[in-house]
């Protein structure tokens, strides 16, 4: 028997209302793909997940203002979100949705556990009904002007404007977000909340088992909980969501928050149902102790992750599969300010592919990964990158030495001579550079893991350089033959630690070579030095990276400045 590791992913689930930003890129997707890539590459069992988060009042009103049918308007963006992931080389194994018919059976299914074990108690609050859209409103859908800033679109949980948080009561002339209508009343409504505070002391065992997660996800979990759990109003009145199974709810559904992180097992389930003879949702969720399960998040995600989504599951009394390592990823800024969707500030997925390919921003975004700290995308940082890493390092090796193959060597790999000092010293190099780019991944570091490759790119052409082949190719043929062999063995090496990152680029180069297009982990810097033995044909890719050039970034940031996608 194999030990092979099972490694479960997620990636925080997007919400559905409209296309995400290059920071939801950065913040969650990007980093949870480049490490599931890098885990199949080194042979684990990887199941990556993820699924559009489709409940909530943000949905409801995007329908309401695309003028369909909730249901079709999810269904509509799900399919956009899905192309846009599929084209950016996310390698989700399922890409669900939190409507889906499992979601419902599970949440329901949570919530009558909660129910049973004592978790869940009936409260009466008292909430803004709006009488003109007939319906309750949520705190930040109720605006009005600031008490304090006299902001006139303050919301009812917080002013914009001055940052102040707010009671929908203190806002001066509060009004309908909805509909505009200023007919509101205070209504005495019955809602269930999730008894935290009785789940404490599970949470903080839990907490104390969980080992290595970084700083910012830990410290952001122990302000929650030295600061006291409250206990969490679980249901809304509202009629888009997992309907609550209780006698006097009819009419509730589930609050967003407790359901879309259940859907990260739904949508497993979603994936094992398509396949059912071959695949079993529960080995990965359901006493699986041999599965590691990371997850991927935005900071802002993390007490969700940390403490509402585990009191959920530790509640329950049931033996599923809880979180092992939490990645939280901080903030892109945008040229000095936020992205911001409901703003429309950034670049948002379509636009960005719609001006290059994926490969661009995926390295990039790593590179500069907003890990530890915020980090700031502008145009012009992002045209140094791809010109420097990805044009001139990378794309200039395979280049230089797959041409040289076809005009001095007829396409075929040169067979003649043996290797030397160079080669050794190479290799020996490389072992190092390979050993850490190893630690950066598992680590999940990901600027670290770019800064290795990005290493491992140079080392091929300072390597090229000082064999320089075409000096002896008439004089010396051995030596050129041999460093022309060791490069084009460098060019598939630079491809192969480069695919978790660049993974269309990688593949069209490794094609090319006639390797394997899904590379596996090399064994060691030497065997991948040699592995291209003398005598196979290549062929050279077309220009893999365009320059960006300076009218390139004024246009695009003249282009992208307060753009408005109304
Ligand atoms: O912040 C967000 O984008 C949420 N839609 C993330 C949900 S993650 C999970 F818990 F579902
Ligand atoms: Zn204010």
């Amino acid at each position: 028997m194999t030990d092979i590791k099972k490694t479960l992913i997620t990636s925080a689930l997007p919400y559905i209302n409209g296309i995400k930003h290059l920071g939801n890129l950065a913040g969650s997707l990007l980093p949870a793909d480049i490490h599931a890539r890098y885990r199949r590459q080194t042979g684990d069992d990887v199941l990556f997940i993820c699924a559009t988060d489709e409940h909530g009042t943000p949905a409801e009103l995007a329908s309401a203002e695309a003028g369909l049918p909730i249901a079709v308007y999810c269904a509509q963006q799900h399919g956009i979100q899905a192309d846009i992931y599929r084209r950016l080389g996310i390698s989700f194994d399922h890409f669900g949705r939190s409507s889906s018919p499992q979601n419902q059976a599970l949440t329901q299914h949570f919530f009558k556990s909660l129910d049973d074990r004592g978790f869940i108690e009936e409260r009466t609050l008292n909430q803004v009904y709006s009488l003109d859209d007939r319906r309750f409103l949520p705190d930040r859908y109720i605006v009005g002007t600031c008490p304090h800033c006299r902001f006139d679109r303050a919301r009812g949980d917080q002013c914009e404007n001055c940052s102040r948080l707010l009671e929908p009561t203190d806002l001066i002339r509060p009004r309908s977000a909805v509909s505009g209508g200023t007919n509101l009343e205070v209504r005495p409504t019955k809602h269930l909340f999730l008894r935290q505070q009785a789940l404490v002391g599970a949470l903080e065992t839990w907490l104390a088992s969980r080992k290595g997660w970084p700083h910012l996800v830990t410290s952001i979990a122990r302000k929650w909980l030295d600061e006291g759990i409250q206990d969490r109003c679980i249901t809304r009145d509202l009629a888009w969501g997992v309907p609550v199974p209780k006698e006097g709810f009819e009419g509730k559904v589930f609050y967003v928050w407790f359901d879309a992180p259940i859907e990260y097992i739904a949508a497993t389930q979603e994936w094992a149902d398509a396949d059912p003879d071959n695949r079993d949702w529960k080995k990965w969720w359901w006493q699986a102790d041999d599965v590691e399960y990371l997850q991927f998040l935005g900071k802002d995600n993390v007490p969700f992750h940390t403490v509402s989504f585990p009191c959920t599951l530790l509640g329950s009394g049931e033996p599923w599969k809880t979180v092992d390592v939490i990645k939280g990823v901080s903030w892109l800024t945008y040229e000095g300010q936020k992205f911001s969707t409901s703003q429309h500030r950034g670049v948002f997925l379509d636009q960005a592919l719609d001006l290059l390919p994926a490969d661009y921003w995926r390295w990039w975004l790593a590179a500069n990964a907003p890990e530890g700290s915020d980090a700031a995308f502008s145009f012009e940082r992002f045209a140094a990158g791809v010109n420097n890493d990805l044009a001139d390092t990378f794309g200039n090796l395979v280049n230089r030495v797959l041409k040289f193959v076809i005009a001095k060597y007829d396409g075929v790999v040169p067979a003649a001579g043996k290797t030397g000092e160079l080669e050794h010293s190479l290799a020996a190099e490389l072992t190092q550079h390979l050993a850490n780019l190893k630690s950066h991944q598992e680590e999940r570091s990901l600027r670290k893991a770019a800064d290795e490759v990005r290493a491992i790119w140079s080392v091929a052409n300072a390597y090229l350089v000082s064999g320089a082949p075409w000096s002896h190719v008439i004089k010396e043929p051995d030596h050129a033959a041999v460093v022309v062999r060791t490069s084009v063995n460098l060019v598939a090496l630079a491809a192969t630690v480069a695919w978790p990152f660049i993974p269309t680029t990688a593949e069209r180069v490794l094609e090319a070579l006639g390797s394997n297009s899904e590379p596996s982990w090399p064994s060691s810097a030497a065997e991948a030095l040699a592995l291209i033995e003398g005598g196979r044909r290549i062929d050279v890719p077309p220009i893999l990276f365009e320059k960006l050039s300076a009218e390139w970034v004024e246009t695009n940031r003249a282009k992208f400045a307060g753009v408005d996608r109304h």
